[in-house]
Order: C-alpha cells, then structure tokens, then sequence
C-alpha cells in the first residue's frame, strides 16, 4: 500500500479571480499523480484551519470551477502582529489551535494562497511545526520574489475597462475625472491600468504627488484644446506635502479630512485650481469580482501544479513564483521578508512619462 498523502488547502485574505483555477491545478494534478492523496479544503481561510471547519474534497470537486471568480472555499482576514502571531480580538494566539486541526487530520502539508500579508503569516505558521507551501494571488502584485501574482492581470483587464468607458463621458462633458484604483501601498495595478487606458495623470503610492503639478498638466491639456483630463489614482496615492508628517500628524489628518477617499480630495482641489468640473469613479471590489481572464487562468493553473510537485516531493517552505517567464519556487522566508513596491525607474513608468504621462512630481 503506498503511502497516504495529506493536504489541506487555504485561501486567506482578500479574495482575487484564478484562486479556484489554483485549486483546480493542485487537486487534479495530485489525483492524477498520486494514488493515496486526501484533501482537505478549509472554510473561510484560516478560520476553518483553527475551528476544524473543512470539507473532505473529492476529485469531482476540482471540476466546472476554473473560470469561477472569488473561492469556492471561501476566505477571511485574521489579525497578524508582524512576524509575532496571529490572534483573535482579545490578542489570545491562534497558532495552536492551528497546529490542533493539522496534527488531528495528520496532514503532510498546507497550501496557503493569499497576497503580501498572507505570506508573512504563513510563515509563522511553518515557524510553528507545520509544512506550509504557498501560492502568490493578488491584485497588488506586490509579493517579494514573483514577477507577478495571479489576479493582478484580471484586475487590469477590469481597471482598464473602467477608464475605457469613463474616457468617452468624460470628453462629452469636458470634465476631470479621477478613477481611484485599488492598491493602498503599491501602484503596479494603477500604473498598468493607467498607462492601458491612456489616462493623463497616474498618482501611485511610491510617487508622492504635487497637486499643483497635476494641475498644471490638466491645464496645458485644455490649452492644447483637451477639454478633459483622465486621473488614474491609486488609494494609496499621498500628496508630497504629507509625507513631511509624523504618524501623529498624519493620523489627526486622515481624522479630520471631509473626503472619504484620497480621489475626493483631489478632484476637490482640481476643481479649486482649474475652475474645471471634476468627478470622481471608485470601482472598488468590482477589481477583484468575476472569472479570471485567460492569462490568470493559466498561470493559477500553472502554480497549482507546480504546489502538487513540490507536495509530491515534500519541499516545503517555499512559495511557488514565477521569475523570468518561468515556473520555479523560492523559500518562503524570502517571500513574507518585504512588500515588492514598485521601482520608481521602473521602465514601465519611463514609457508613461516618454509620451507624456504626468506623475504629479
Ligand atoms: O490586497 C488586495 C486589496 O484588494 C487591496 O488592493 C485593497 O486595498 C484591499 O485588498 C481591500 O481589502 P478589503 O477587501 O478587506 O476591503
């Protein structure tokens, strides 16, 4: 009799599309390698993992679900201390309840899919005694040590559309727009999408803005006969003059600020500057809803089956990435070690300024 072999899988964090396609890819790919496998599939991420809520997936379970959006496991956020635990609201760890469900299923291993937070916890949750493989979703395509992630490139498919469409009601009426994008600490989905869509301004977080710049571009625009301008914002976006602030500072601010987002206080002071209407267009959790594009398809699938491979060969700790066009794999330590921000000389930003992209800098 050959050896059982037991996996759990875990979608964390925030949800983006091809998570079920790297479900798919890791199940079918294991019933097809292997003749004794078990999987597990955990409710609502970590949740399931620490109150042993999961179902026992069968391979008809792996079927009619690749171009599913969202997950069919369902996910939560949990609260993380950086690089000390994960707890529960009254600060109790939640580590060994974790290594609890592991040690009752017997598991060799848990598939861990989620973004930059997700990689750091999980880990800790190998620093604990559990075998962790992990896989790169996200739209912020902000994980350390994968060229990209999957569902970043839907979320630019989404994105881009968005300002597609806001281009041609923008021109009727001569208006600024700002669409703000998702992407709190990194601008890759923004500068993607921006650069896509033909937008006039990209404010990313790595590239503190001067509202009076971004004016200023808007303004030459209806000069030259532009009657209307394309902002392509990041809700990480920050003015120039707010990086100078301490934490404090920076919090009495946020607190006291009348816009709900940064986008609403930038079309505010564009309309102050210009005299020009200004609209705001939030797409929000639209960005990471519905089936996975073509390309997000193949690479969670790609990434499924490389998890199955290393699973196979019992290399754990590592989080399956793609570097250079190919599949390949790096320690997980690597990856939870930072956030992959974008490089402000990033060739892609170099384009957008060759042809005229303005940056608010
Ligand atoms: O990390 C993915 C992401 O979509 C970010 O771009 C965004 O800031 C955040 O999640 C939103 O989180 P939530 O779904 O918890 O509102």
């Amino acid at each position: 009799m050959k050896r059982m072999t037991r996996v759990a899988l875990v979608t964390s964090g925030g949800d983006c599309q091809g998570l079920n396609a790297a479900i798919r890819g890791i199940g079918k790919t294991l019933f097809e390698k292997l003749d004794n496998v078990e999987i597990y599939g955990m409710y609502d991420g970590y949740r399931g993992l620490i109150e042993g809520d999961y179902k026992f997936m069968e391979p008809r379970d792996f079927s009619g679900i690749l171009t599913q959006g969202g997950t069919i496991l369902g996910t939560s956020r949990q609260r993380y201390i950086p690089g000390k635990d994960i707890v529960d609201e009254n600060g109790n760890s939640l580590l060994p309840d974790m290594l609890q469900t592991y040690n009752r299923l017997n598991l060799d291993c848990l598939v861990i899919m989620g973004g930059n937070g997700t990689q750091k916890s999980a880990k800790l949750i190998a620093d604990h005694g559990m075998n962790v493989i992990t896989l790169p979703k996200t739209i912020d395509n902000d994980i350390f040590g994968t060229d990209t992630t999957f569902g970043f490139q839907s979320a630019v498919d989404i994105a881009t559309n968005v300002i597609d469409y806001i281009h041609s009601t923008a021109s009727s009426h001569g208006r600024i727009f700002v669409v703000e994008l998702m992407g709190r600490d990194a601008g890759w989905l923004t500068l993607s999408a921006g650069v896509s869509s033909g937008a006039d301004v990209i404010l990313i977080p790595e590239i503190p803005y001067d509202i009076h710049k971004v004016a200023e571009l808007i303004e030459n625009r209806r000069r030259k006969g532009r009657g209307f301008s394309i902002v392509a914002c990041a809700e990480g976006a920050v003015a120039k003059d707010e990086t100078v602030l301490d934490e404090e500072e920076s919090r009495r601010k946020k607190e006291s600020t009348l816009y709900p987002t940064v986008s609403y206080a930038i079309a505010a002071q564009l309309e102050k500057i210009t005299g020009m209407e200004a609209r705001v267009t939030v797409p929000g959790h639209y960005q990471r809803g519905g089936p996975p594009c073509p390309y997000d398809r193949a690479l969670a699938t790609q990434f499924g089956t490389a998890a199955a491979e290393l699973i196979i060969n019992r290399e754990y700790g590592r989080m399956v990435a793609v570097q250079n066009g190919a599949i390949t794999s790096i320690p997980l330590e690597e990856a939870a070690s930072k956030t992959k921000f974008l490089p402000v000389d990033h060739p892609m930003i170099q384009v957008a300024r060759s042809i005229g992209i303005s940056f608010g800098d």
